[in-house]
């Protein structure tokens, strides 16, 4: 895995400019993630809100069905950087990190940030340390 800084720097600007197409028109909360698996490819989203609110989808579960979908093999996205605007860092929500679980590599990170200099990090273990993993098979 390439070390944090690194991968954060070349996360950010990708997951920024997701931030910028967000349509959260109820919200007003803009978000972007950005996420990238062993070949280095780059996969964005953005939060997609509908006015049955309950359909918003999140930014870092849209950016991971960007990866499946561009041929990114289950279980190999090494790296999930999530951006929002502002100050304040936005840890990602229960559903998005179940998600996360299930689909990056074992041996993966996490990380919120914002405009300012703080990065939260977690690895899978400590963004969900007692998983749901029902048997499944390939699908
Ligand atoms: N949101 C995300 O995109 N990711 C998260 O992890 C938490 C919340 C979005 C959903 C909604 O459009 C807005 O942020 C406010 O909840």
């Amino acid at each position: 895995m390439k070390p944090l800084p690194e991968i954060a720097a070349r996360l950010k600007p990708h997951a920024q400019s997701a931030a910028s197409r967000s349509y959260s028109p109820y919200s007003k909360f803009r978000v972007g993630a950005a996420v990238s698996g062993v070949d280095g490819e780059v996969f964005t989203g953005c939060n997609v809100e509908n006015a049955s609110y309950g359909l918003t989808q999140c930014a870092e579960r849209n950016a991971i069905s960007a990866a499946i979908a561009g041929g990114v093999r289950v279980g190999t996205l090494t790296s999930l950087l999530v951006y929002t605007p502002g100050d304040t860092v936005c840890p990602p929500c229960g559903a998005c990190r179940q998600v996360m679980h299930e689909m990056m590599a074992r041996e993966s990170r996490v990380i919120s940030c914002c405009d300012g200099d703080v990065y939260k990090v977690w690895t899978r273990k400590e963004y969900l340390p007692d998983p749901f993993v029902p048997e499944i098979s390939d699908g």
